[in-house]
This record gives structure tokens, sequence and C-alpha cells, in this order.
């Protein structure tokens, strides 16, 4: 701080007269981006290992700063630290601290580094942080799927398109499906990180900096794989906030059409699932409720996650080149959004170990809505008949059904000879539910056999 100017910030010696209270308040960020502080402090450590080891600081600075900021960090975890929202930002309250507590060796520590090099390194720092636990709770979910799945290889519900029954399928293949999506989402998030732990430090403002800086080292103190190749772009793009986003609402997306049919399997209508009493809640004037509001929540949480990804990228679209302070508008969608799917991904690895299916209930809903149909049709193709024909056909058994409320499978021989001649007394092998969903056995399929191989290959998918 200088002591003839009119301002008190780092930045005051070119300004005469002070910031405006309410201005000081609309530009500072301390109030939120004091979450980075871990990160913050990580990347000065090194940068002044990194300054040291060129000799732009003496041994002996370098460490009455590391000395500094461990009292820094020491004080921040225990609630010791005096935040000042004239200080703006996360950045600054560290690093005038830190003068304070040091003296000169602090003040110092800036050299060759901008806010825009920093703030971008710490965001990185903590979002690589952030994808490891949130693919760490994923496979935690995943795992609890597998599990389910294997206990449900042969429980057999119906299968839906257009919400009506479908095709009988197993439910553990119906866990899989799940679990495919989650996969998917998983790799996604492990190809952002590749693309986030890239380091800004040494762009400095935007142009880089005419300290000899080793930028090769600083990455490697901080786990980075390599420094970013451009200044400009390592302290402007925040497209690695925006690509997680991303990976996030499609995460959130998948959750929220997951919740929706655990919301309509513990209906009484469907009745195929209870959900344990500790996720749910009861209703303050009906008695008889129990509210799955576990998966309401999440089906409901993926709105912000998808508007946060919608308003980051508004908030890039109209930026020149290099740094903006636009930027500072990033963090909040940003956190908001890893602890949407921290708390979603925790809430269902929790919830879906205890989920008790209901066997009966979903066959009974299986073996209602003639879901062995197609069987039919293809049973008449393979004795000769064209699928177009075979189709007419069963399409008449099942007019039968429905006028005299019966399935397919409690019609009598006669009665379906009546159809098509060529039906005969093994017909009713096709028509039962285990018929139909083992004889989809195949790569990808429904049979309980398909499913346990399945089950065995996601396995070890899971260490991909
Ligand atoms: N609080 C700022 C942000 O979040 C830090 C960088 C500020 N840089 C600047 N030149 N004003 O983006």
């Amino acid at each position: 701080m200088t002591d003839n100017s009119a301002s008190d910030k780092p930045w005051g010696g070119r300004f005469t007269e002070s910031t405006d209270a309410f201005v000081e308040a609309f530009t500072a960020s301390v109030s939120f981006d004091r979450r980075l502080y871990q990160y913050d402090i990580q990347g000065s450590r090194a940068h002044a290992q990194m300054l040291a080891k060129v000799g732009v600081l003496t041994d002996a600075e370098r460490d009455s700063i590391l000395t500094g900021l461990q009292q820094i960090e020491d004080d921040i975890r225990t609630g010791q630290f005096d935040w000042s929202v004239s200080l703006e930002d996360v950045h600054m309250n560290i690093e005038s601290r830190l003068t304070a507590l040091i003296g000169e060796a602090g003040k110092k520590l800036h050299t060759g580094r901008s806010r825009n090099d920093q703030v971008a390194t710490d965001l990185r720092l903590y979002l690589r942080e952030q994808i490891d636990a949130a693919c760490a709770e994923l496979v935690r979910l995943q795992l609890s799927l597998l599990e389910l799945a294997e206990r449900e290889t042969e429980t057999i519900m119906p299968g839906f398109t257009h919400l009506q029954v479908a095709m009988p399928v197993t439910f553990g293949h119906h866990m899989l499906a799940w679990f495919e999506n989650l996969q998917r989402d998983r790799q996604r998030l492990q190809d952002c990180r590749r693309r986030v732990n890239v380091m800004p430090l040494g762009a400095a403002a935007l142009a880089g900096t005419s300290f000899p800086v080793d930028r090769d080292f600083t990455a490697q103190l901080l786990g980075f794989d390599s420094p970013a190749e451009n200044s400009l772009d390592a302290v402007s793009d925040r497209d690695f906030v925006i690509e997680f986003c991303a990976c996030a609402a499609l995460l959130l997306t998948h959750l929220s059409r997951f919740s929706e049919e655990l919301i309509l399997w513990a209906s009484a209508q469907f009745d195929f699932i209870d959900l344990p009493d500790r996720f749910c809640t009861g209703s303050s004037i009906m008695p008889q409720k129990k509210n799955p509001d576990v998966p309401e929540l999440v089906r409901g949480k993926s709105g912000r996650v998808i508007g946060h990804l919608v308003g980051l990228l508004t908030l890039m679209k109209g930026q020149p080149l290099a740094y903006n302070k636009d930027n500072q508008e990033d963090k909040e969608p940003l956190f908001d959004t890893v602890d949407t799917v921290l708390g979603c991904l925790r809430a269902f690895a929790d919830m879906i170990p205890a989920l008790e299916v209901k066997a009966a209930n979903m066959r009974q809903a299986a073996s209602r809505g003639y879901s062995t149909a197609t069987d039919l049709a293809d049973y008449l193709v393979r004795k000769g008949v064209a699928f177009r024909d075979a189709h007419e056909i069963v399409g008449s058994a099942v007019r039968l059904g429905i006028e005299s409320h019966r399935d397919l499978s409690e019609m009598s021989l006669a009665e379906l000879q009546t159809l098509s001649p060529v039906i005969e007394a093994d017909v009713f092998k096709v028509l039962t539910l285990d018929g139909s969903v083992s004889a989809r056995n195949h790569f990808g399929g429904t049979a309980p056999h398909q499913v346990r191989e399945a089950i065995s290959r996601a396995r070890k998918r899971l260490k991909d």
C-alpha cells in the first residue's frame, strides 16, 4: 500500500479518490471467492518456490512467505481470519495479510504474477478436486446399481415405451441402463479434467512476464499436466468451467429422469418400489402421505444446473480477449453446480442400496397390458407367417383379450388356433413373461443370463 495515495487498495497508486462505497461492495467478490482460499495459497506456495528457484526471491524470502502462508491457512481454517470487503477478493485479502505478517518479503510474492493468471489457476485447482470427488461418488452410485441389478436379475417388470406397457424386461437390466448413463457421465468428467488440468500461471495479466519464470517447474509442483500454451488464452477463457457445467447438466438430466421413474414407481398406482422412510417426508395435513422428496428435489435441482450452463455460455459469448471483469461472475454458478452435483450424487448413492423392490407387483403389471404380444408375432414368423401378417393376427388376439378381460397366456389353444392355424401347444412357452425375457438372449439383451454377463463386464469397466 502506498502512503500518499487517496486509495487504500493494493492498486491505489494511480487513484486520486477512494472507491465509492457502493461500487466497492458491488465489485467485491470476497464473499464468495474466499471459498478458493486453499487453492490460492497452494498456487502462491508454488509461485514463491519457483521465484526462488530462478533467483527472483532469496531462499530466506521464500521461506518467510511459506511460513506466512501457512499461518494464514491455519487462521482461515480455524475462523480467525478477518476478511475485508475493501480488499475486494480472496487474492488481495491473503496477500495483504501476508505483508502484514512478514513485511517486505510479502510484497514480493506478486512478482511476475497477476490476479488474472492467479484466479484462473485457483479455479482450475479447485475444479480438478471437485471432479475427482464427483467421480468417486459416481463410482459409489454405479456400484450400488450393480449390486441392486445383481439381486434382481430374474425380477420381471414391464418395460415401457410412451409410458405404455411394451415388453417384459428384467429389473436388473433396467438398473444397468442407468449404470450406462452414469458411465458416460463419468467418462465425460474425466475427459473434461484433462482440459482443466492445464496451468495458467506465468501468463500474468495477459502477455506473460519479463521475469525468467520456470513454468514447467510451477506446473509440476501443482500437479498440472503442462503450462498453458498461450498467455492470452490462459487468463481469459472459462471454457473449462462451461465444459464442467455441461457435463453436470447432462448428469443431472440423467438423475432427473431416474428420479421421475422412482417417483412413479413409489406411487400407489405403480407400487413397484418402496423408498425407505429416511429418504421421505410426510405431509403436515394428510396423515397418510409419504412423499418421495429426495428424488423430487434431484429432479428439481437439475433446473438450476442447466440454468447455470446457459448463464455461463452467455457470460462468455461477448468477451473480447483477454481477461474481463465479467469473469468474476463465473464463480457463483460454478460453486452452486459443484454443490448440487455432489449433493445429488450423495443422495442417490445412499438411497439406491436401500430401495425395496416389490417384485410381485412388477410381475403382475407386466402380465397385464399384453407385454408378450411381440413374442407371439415372432412365434408366428418362425412358423412361416410374414411379420406384417403376424402383426395383424396378434392385433386380433389382443382385441379378443381386451373384450374378454384376459391376457394372451390365458386363452385356450383352440381359441388361438381360430386366429391362425399354425399355432400349436408350444405357443404357451413364448407367451410367458419368463419365456419372453429369456428369449432376448444376446449381447445387450434383457435375459437374466445376459444381465449377469453385463454386470461382470460392468464391474471391470468401473475401473475405466
Ligand atoms: N476477483 C477477480 C475474478 O474473479 C479476480 C481477478 C481480478 N483481476 C482484475 N484484473 N481485476 O475474476
